[in-house]
């Protein structure tokens, strides 16, 4: 048995979360900075590292009263992010990993999104093709085996997560754009304007998200009256055709036998849709609490690191740019 406290500050979400055996949630809050972030439309990176200052010691206090369990080890995100942010929750993991003389593990922010698939009703086996749709990546993941990763495919210029949440600016929707653009889509057409599917016309396993954003402002451009909920829902097609497209030409090339989907985008309720009924393969949809930026995905990738003995040293410092595997 091993119980984890998992720390994950890499962006605008301070979470924390206890965890038993890998998938066993114990406690679990996530403070977002979403309302303080608003009204610049994105996320401010002074701002966040102050906030997570703030309420940090709370949260993991909180966590602590929650679940009343003896921790085993510490872990937070080493990496990719916001260096501030990072450094927040680092530093406490390292402190408190000292003070309570317990191993200290650092985890890769997306290695943290692919293990958040542990906490579907059965946790898929190894090997699995992991689809990582969030705000800064859009990656095809090959994952043959516990903490070893092959990235096959990414994009050359915006993530998914980033598109939506351009393309909800240009529409005057809130931030964050992904579930504003959910929501105005419900009302839409989708087949209203046809957008480009790019990447389309080669079997390179890359995306771009950065002409589609653009089609929509010209879209929106040339509407005395726009119709909000048929942009939104046009576009939300456009980008969810493509990561199925991409997703099923990966499957073949492999043979792959189960999909993870990984990443704040997989929130997103088309996508989860056409994923499981489009595949003819397992698909692994993590539940919706545990899409977003969570402490539990931190916890459950560091619970495997644990148990195949990979601990860092207090000397761990954050890496903003770190890369997978
Ligand atoms: O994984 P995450 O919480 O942070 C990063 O690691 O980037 O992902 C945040 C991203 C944002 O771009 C947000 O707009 C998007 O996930 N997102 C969604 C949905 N919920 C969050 N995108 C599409 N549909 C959603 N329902
Ligand atoms: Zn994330």
């Amino acid at each position: 048995m091993s119980v984890i406290l998992g720390i994950e500050t890499s962006c605008d979400e301070t979470g924390v979360a206890v965890i038993r055996d890998g998938r066993i949630v114990l406690a679990n809050e996530v403070a977002s900075q979403i309302d303080v972030h608003k009204e610049f439309g994105g996320v401010v990176p002074e701002i966040a590292s102050r906030q997570h200052t703030k309420i940090i010691s709370q949260l993991v206090e909180k966590a602590l009263r929650d679940c009343s369990a003896e921790i085993d080890a510490i872990a937070a995100t080493r990496g990719p992010g916001l260096m501030g942010s990072l450094l927040v929750g680092l530093c406490f993991g390292k402190a408190l990993a000292y003070a309570w003389a317990k191993p200290f593990i650092g985890v890769h922010h997306i290695e943290g999104h692919i293990y958040s698939s542990m906490f579907c009703e059965r946790a898929p086996d190894f090997p699995f093709l992991a689809l990582v749709v969030s705000g800064g990546h859009t990656q095809l993941v090959q994952c043959p085996a516990p903490h070893r990763y092959e990235i096959i495919g990414t994009t050359r210029d915006d993530a998914v997560g980033e598109s939506f949440d351009k393309v909800a600016r240009l529409l005057g929707l809130p931030y964050p754009g992904g579930p504003s653009i959910q929501k105005a889509a419900e009302g839409g057409d989708p087949g209203a304007y046809r957008f480009p599917r790019a990447m389309l016309d080669t079997e390179r396993l890359e995306f771009r998200y950065s002409g589609l954003k653009t089609a929509v402002l010209y879209a929106l451009r040339e509407e005395k009256a726009p119709n909000i909920a048929n942009l939104a829902a046009s576009f939300q097609a456009a980008a969810v055709d493509v990561l199925l497209i991409k997703t099923k030409q990966a499957i073949q090339m492999l043979g792959a036998e189960r999909v993870v989907l990984a990443g704040g985008v997989a929130a997103n309720r088309l996508l989860r849709q056409r994923l499981t009924a489009e595949l003819g393969i397992d698909v692994f949809l993590p539940p919706f609490a545990y899409c977003v930026d969570n402490g539990a995905m931190i916890a459950a990738a560091a619970d495997s690191r644990f148990r195949h003995g990979l601990l860092d040293p207090l000397s761990a410092t954050p890496d903003p740019s770190l890369t997978l595997g």
